[in-house]
């Protein structure tokens, strides 16, 4: 039985604490079955943080993160801190952690599970099977460009600004993730930016394409615009296999994604750092949703997108591959029963909080396991 693996766990804000707390139930299933068994701790992070500390995130939390194995993220933010201001975010928590880790790589699959073919918005043959992975860049571009501010000019109106920018090595790094993405999986890749409007989107496009050119050659690589992107993945998302792109185009493209498979609250990510010599990385894994403030406090959030981030977890983190199947498997298998949270709901289909989801996915691990 493997021990030790540090895991940190930031349940967050609104439907944050909700769905982490399935995941929990997930894993103390795992330690009674003796699957494994995780050194954990928890923390606060953003508004909670906010409400209890003064800061969405204290240094002793940023530290607990660097010092883990692997964090399990919820989501921060809501109305309830708007008042405080830009340097009071609780959404800080997570860009300090991306930037503090140096979490570049956010890999956001976008999987249409068989059962959920009829939840998405969009027809069944054109969702039916689709197995995407978007990689989007995390530790750059304008979230974190300089200069950035508000300003008033000679003419006493204001300017508000922020800084798109890339590196060579910002670039490079992410787009080596997603063709080692795609070399395990349809061996291609679409980058994807603005290279006709941004300086930045231009380079970013000569960039990718040089590294192709050196170390990718055997990968078919191709561009596309973002707003052509965003029309391509409504209109046949399946020309899709590894898509690369920015901060700010990934995280547009990524929520668009989520209701190709059914709804925001079925995209898991992960986050990752760059493996060390001993090939140890940080690596961070959250739902690509939010705090959700309009449902929060419910009891039907969705738990599946935290649940599928533990999976990634286990797989990304720890090589559980098996595990991370097995908990995969008890997801499609609860949903092909027909229980379905409020956002996927459909015609025959049976309703059910985020409680007795968790549960369900429970028995069936049990079933599986026996
Ligand atoms: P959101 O993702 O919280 O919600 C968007 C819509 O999707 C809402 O209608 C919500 O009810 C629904 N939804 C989201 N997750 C769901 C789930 N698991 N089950 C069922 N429905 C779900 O986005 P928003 O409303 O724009 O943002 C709310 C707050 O969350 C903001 O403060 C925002 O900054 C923050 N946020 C945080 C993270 C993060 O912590 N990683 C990510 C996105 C947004
Ligand atoms: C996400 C979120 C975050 C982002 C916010 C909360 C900072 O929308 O993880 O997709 O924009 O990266
Ligand atoms: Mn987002």
């Amino acid at each position: 039985m493997a021990a030790n693996k540090k895991l940190l766990i930031l349940p967050g804000d609104g439907i944050g604490p909700e769905v982490m707390r399935e995941v929990r139930r997930v894993i103390d299933w795992m330690d009674r079955r003796r699957i494994v068994t995780f050194d954990l701790s928890d923390d606060l992070v953003g508004g909670a943080a906010i409400d209890a500390r003064g800061t969405p995130i204290t240094s002793e939390t940023v530290e607990k993160a660097k010092d883990a194995d692997a964090v399990l993220f919820g989501s921060v933010g809501g109305p309830k801190w708007d008042h405080l201001g830009f340097q009071m975010r609780p959404e800080l928590a997570i860009l300090t952690l991306r930037k503090e880790l140096d979490l570049f790589a956010n890999l956001r699959p976008a999987i249409v599970l068989d059962p959920l073919v009829e939840a998405s918005t969009l027809k069944p043959d054109v969702v039916r099977g689709l197995d995407l992975m978007i990689v989007r860049e995390s530790t750059g571009g304008i979230y974190f460009g300089e200069p950035r501010g508000v300003e008033t000019l000679p003419d006493g109106q204001q300017r508000g600004f922020d800084t798109e920018s890339y590196t060579t090595s910002e670039i490079e790094r992410v787009a080596r993730v997603a063709f080692e993405l795609a070399r395990k999986r349809a061996a291609r890749v679409c980058s994807v930016e603005k290279a006709n409007v941004m300086m930045s989107g231009l380079f970013w496009r000569q960039t990718v394409t040089a590294l192709h050119q050196r170390e990718f050659a055997d990968l078919e690589l191709t561009h596309m615009y973002a707003d052509n992107c965003a029309m391509q993945l409504v209109r046949n998302p399946k020309q899709f296999d590894v898509i690369v792109t920015s901060n700010i185009f990934g995280d547009l493209l990524s929520d668009l994604a989520s209701m190709l498979t059914g709804s925001l609250g079925m995209l898991p990510s992960a986050t990752l750092g760059a493996p060390d010599a001993s090939g140890r990385r940080h690596a961070l894994y959250e739902p690509i949703h939010g705090s959700a403030p309009d449902i929060a406090g419910k009891g039907v959030a969705n738990p599946l997108a935290q649940i599928l981030s533990f999976a990634m977890l286990l797989r990304y983190s720890f090589d559980m591959n098996d595990e991370a199947a097995l908990i995969e498997r008890a997801c499609t298998n609860v949903l092909a029963s027909g229980l379905r949270t409020a956002d996927i709901m459909g015609p025959g289909t049976a309703r059910v909080g985020t409680t007795v989801m968790g549960e369900s996915i429970l028995r069936e691990l049990d079933k599986l396991a026996a």
